[in-house]
């Protein structure tokens, strides 16, 4: 009998001392705020603004794993993925979220309307129906737009190009980020009287053959932020330089990839800017005092062995602006 009390003892013991084990660690993981992060998929833009994120959060001091627990999540330009996945980082009630791509924003958007959204790079959050109202947001969303300046690249293209018949752009129908720069990228070229062309894809598999099409048509091809193309340029330049003629895309990493120019938004100072939202969000700010964020300034970008393939001279303003201010890929 004695020896029974003992073990009962034991046992009692041993639980009590598991219980509050398990109770610390509980309220240690409470303790660490969580963050989850849903993309689209990976292209070198969006790779960039997630590490600007990432260095973003490690500034305001923040480091994954020791005082902040990042869940990142890249669908594979998958859209089940992006609903199976939204699904589950909301499960896990972090923090915050944050929505690299507007697919990526829209499935979070879907999944949740309490958790705070932080988008990062979305480049219509009103058209793509995340915001209606962007200097005062009024739900659980508010973050980065992404919106290139396209004013600016289209006279950029009209310095390159003084005797321009016809402009071509191709976007992915798919994709309302590229549907959204495509329209405006619409009403400026009306604005400015140049002669558009528009291609549209359904996805990656129709850009060889619509782009093949479209080199026959047009003498230069503006390309909206767009994803699809963004993860398959490769293609579009191939196609490009078999016809000799140029590429004028969205981002700066499009350019490294054979297009010829651009002024292009900072992808990495996008993520650093999603981050700044991310810790103001964690630090009890509410979504409503926190505007949609926008970067104005384009960055000049030109790629010169692009330029020499295509016998095109660059403009030499142009070139010096890239070389004092921008990036120059040789
Ligand atoms: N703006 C895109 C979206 O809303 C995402 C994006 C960010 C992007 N940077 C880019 C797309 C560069 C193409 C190229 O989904």
């Amino acid at each position: 009998m004695k020896r029974m009390y003992g073990l009962i003892a034991i046992l009692v013991l041993f639980l009590t001392v598991a219980f509050f084990k398990e109770d610390q660690n509980k309220t240690k993981q409470t303790q660490i705020p969580e963050v989850g992060v849903l993309t689209l998929m990976h292209h070198p833009s969006l790779d960039e603004i997630y590490q600007g994120f990432l260095d973003g959060l490690k500034q305001k001091g923040y480091r994954d794993g020791k005082n902040i627990k990042i869940d990142y999540q890249n669908a594979n330009n998958d859209q089940s993925n992006l609903q199976t996945m939204s699904t589950r980082l909301v499960d896990q009630r972090p923090n915050v979220l944050v929505g690299i791509t507007t697919p990526a924003a829209q499935a979070l958007a879907n999944a949740t309307t309490n958790i705070p959204i932080v988008l990062g790079a979305v480049t219509n959050p009103q058209t793509s129906g995340l915001v209606k109202n962007m200097a005062h947001p009024e739900a659980n969303i508010t973050g980065v737009s992404d919106a290139a300046p396209i004013k600016q690249q289209l006279q950029l293209i009209k310095e390159f190009m003084p005797n321009l018949q016809t402009l071509g752009v191709i976007y992915t129908s798919s994709d309302a980020s590229a549907v959204s720069g495509f329209h405006e990228i619409e009403a400026e070229c009306r604005k400015m009287h140049i002669k558009l062309k528009a291609f549209s894809i359904a996805n990656s598999n129709d850009l060889n053959q619509v782009s093949e099409q479209m080199f026959r048509q047009i003498d230069a091809v503006i390309v909206p932020t767009d994803n699809t193309i963004a993860g398959a340029m490769q293609t579009l330049v191939k196609n490009g330089n078999a016809a000799g003629k140029p590429i004028f895309p969205a981002a700066a990493n499009m350019v490294k990839q054979g297009g010829l120019a651009t002024y292009s938004v900072n992808q990495y100072e996008l993520g650093k800017l999603t981050a700044d939202m991310t810790v103001d969000i964690l630090h009890g700010k509410k979504v409503s005092s926190l505007p949609i964020k926008r970067i104005q300034k384009g960055q000049p970008v030109i790629n010169l062995k692009q330029a020499k393939r295509l016998k095109i001279k660059v403009p030499e303003s142009f070139l010096k602006q890239c070389e004092k201010q921008g990036v120059v890929y040789r």
